[in-house]
């Protein structure tokens, strides 16, 4: 029997109205170049990774050009125009078109376009980890901040013990055939690791970076460079 591959899906079909620019955020550049176009140099630079799959939305105007301006990565991505309405739509979409690609047992490696401090290492940890896994994992970060409950009026309910709570990040990753089940059976879910747990399964945490967080706000722009540049 082969070993399984390893193949990464990125949903990058949002519209990161939180971001406030012109573009959807995945566009916005980072250190010189989009942040999504990190995002697949750093799966292309990785020799675990078979191929790479990102699904954008049908309209999106953008792709084009930087794929084109990427000529490097032209045997190592495909692009799918048709995100759903939302991450778990996108990434539902991307599933079914690789069942063309994948076998059942391929393990697919979900990331947020918008987590542009991904490296290869930390790809090599996760992979390495989980490779004996029976159900797969994700990155995570421990928390560290004590925790609040906050109530409408934004004052404090409760205190919320952090012991054993960890923040999840992104590459998730499970088996092909486990993860398309698991996807089909929920109706929204805001992570892979969710859907899986819906089926009464215990992912894996693997320990991630704090340069691997999601660039949401216009404030995040300028720590998510001094990460890229080597700075932090
Ligand atoms: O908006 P948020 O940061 O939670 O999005 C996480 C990831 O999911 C981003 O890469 C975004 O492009 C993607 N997404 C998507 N389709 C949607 C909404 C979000 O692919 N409808």
């Amino acid at each position: 029997m082969n070993p399984p591959r390893h193949f990464a899906l990125i949903p990058a079909a949002g519209v990161g109205a939180r971001m406030g620019s012109g573009s959807p955020k995945q566009y916005v550049p980072i250190a010189g170049k989009p942040m999504l176009l990190h995002v697949l140099d750093t799966f292309a630079a990785s020799p675990i990774i078979t191929h790479t799959f990102v699904v954008v939305s049908a309209e999106d105007g953008h792709i084009r050009q930087m794929m084109a301006g990427a000529p490097h990565l032209a045997e190592r991505v495909t692009i799918i125009f048709n995100g759903g309405a939302t991450r778990h739509g996108s990434v539902l979409k991307g599933l079914r078109v690789l069942s063309d690609h994948a076998d059942a047992d391929d393990w697919v490696l979900v990331h947020d376009a918008a987590r542009p401090g991904l490296t290869t290492e930390l790809i090599e940890r996760l992979t390495d980890t989980l490779r004996d896994d029976t159900v797969g994992g994700l990155l995570a970060l421990p928390m560290i901040d004590t925790l609040k409950r906050g109530g409408d009026d934004r004052r404090v309910q409760a205190t919320v013990p952090r012991s054993g709570l960890w923040a999840a990040q992104t590459p998730q990753m499970f088996r092909y055939r486990l993860l398309r089940r698991a996807m089909e059976q929920v109706d929204d879910v805001t992570d892979e690791s969710s859907a899986i747990e819906a089926l009464g399964l215990h992912p894996k945490l693997v320990e991630g970076s704090p340069r691997n967080f999601k660039v949401t706000l216009p404030q995040d722009v300028p720590l998510a460079e001094l990460y890229l540049k080597g700075l932090a």
